[in-house]
């Protein structure tokens, strides 16, 4: 039993409880680990006293987002990786800030960031020109679109509703899904978990990873890839166990996706899971929780409206609900 894992007596099945601990114990340390620990505390602190920010308390949710890649090699040149294009996630967060959440952006760099939904995929590129040889400035074009993200992602950072922790691999995104964990637990229930994030089921342990790039002229490649353990179940009854847990289940195949999102919400006992299909994600998605099935569909008479926006009300109604009964 480790104490960086914050795993107690009470922890789960000796076998799972020796996979977390073997997965920590291995990892290579987390760069700058204790800066991140400085700003998680710093922006809690903000949103957490009644004079920080507008004066009030706010609620604080972790939004996860994108995929965890999986090195081949610890000079990594190769790895595996995850599908997810961050858009879930980002535009989350969006609808959450607007609700008045604070919230802790953890994200896969290089995937979709919350504000630049609309802009070209290369603003830099894409966004500006040189009028005949004159300063850069935005093409007209563009001009409404990067106003408008500018505009609100400065507001967000201004305020402290929004801050941004970036990863890349699966070390790195459970070692700081843990720093934020730990970081929260003193909020309870006005903590928040939305677990949009792909995050890889297996993995290279560091410690039988060779060190530089794998030679092609060795032949076929063999290699065994250990399990990496649910960290849902450490989140919810270690790291933050009174906050409210948010989980997603992603499936391609529609007939097994309600049932495997069942069997996640009774194994890890999360508050909601929310359910979605590959190719009609961005349309649809269905809340299960043991109050019932509830099928969120984006508004299809509103050009450019987003699922996100009437699941994120779903949620915040529920998790208000959660709140009142943790007080009573
Ligand atoms: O980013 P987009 O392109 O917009 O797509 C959004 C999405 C489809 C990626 C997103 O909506 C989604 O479904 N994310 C979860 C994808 C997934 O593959 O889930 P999973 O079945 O691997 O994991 C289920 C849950 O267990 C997740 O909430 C995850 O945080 C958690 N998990 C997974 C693996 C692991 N080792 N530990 C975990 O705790």
């Amino acid at each position: 039993m480790s104490s960086i894992n914050g795993l107690g007596r009470e922890g789960p099945a000796p076998v799972v409880e020796d996979e977390i601990t073997s997965f920590f114990g291995s990892a290579p340390p987390l760069k700058d680990s204790e800066k991140i620990f400085e700003k998680l505390n710093r922006f809690i602190e903000l949103n957490s006293s009644p004079q920080g920010g507008d004066g009030g308390e706010r609620r604080i949710v972790c939004v996860t987002s994108g995929g965890t890649t999986v090195p081949l090699e610890q000079r990594c040149v190769r790895y595996i990786d995850n599908f997810s294009s961050g858009n879930r996630g980002a535009a989350s967060t969006e609808y959450f800030v607007k609700a008045g959440y604070a919230v802790i952006f953890l994200y896969r760099r290089g995937t979709c960031q919350p504000y630049c939904r609309s802009l070209p995929d290369d603003p830099f590129l894409e966004c500006f020109e040189f009028p005949d040889g004159s300063d850069i400035q935005v093409r007209s074009s563009h001009s409404e679109a990067v106003k408008r993200a500018v505009r609100d992602q400065q507001a967000a950072v201004a305020e402290s509703r929004l801050l941004k922790l970036p990863f890349t691999n699966i070390f790195e995104y459970l070692q700081t899904l843990q720093l934020i964990g730990t970081a929260l637990k003193d909020l309870g229930p006005d903590a928040m978990f939305y677990l949009a994030a792909a995050v890889s089921d297996f993995y290279v342990p560091w410690n039988s990873m060779t060190e530089h790039k794998i030679q092609s002229g060795a032949g076929p490649l063999d290699i065994r890839l250990a399990q990496v353990p649910k960290m849902l179940w450490v989140l919810r009854t270690k790291w933050a166990p009174s906050a409210f847990c948010i989980s997603f289940k992603l499936e391609t195949d529609s007939k097994i996706l309600l049932e495997k999102a069942g069997m996640a919400l009774r194994k890890y006992k999360v508050h909601a899971v929310v359910a979605n299909e590959l190719l009609t994600r961005k349309e649809e998605v269905v809340v299960v929780s043991t109050d019932g099935n509830v099928l969120v569909r984006r508004d299809t008479d509103k050009p450019g409206s987003d699922v996100e926006d009437p699941l994120i009300r779903l949620i915040m109604d529920r998790h208000s609900a959660y709140i009142k009964e943790s007080h009573t």
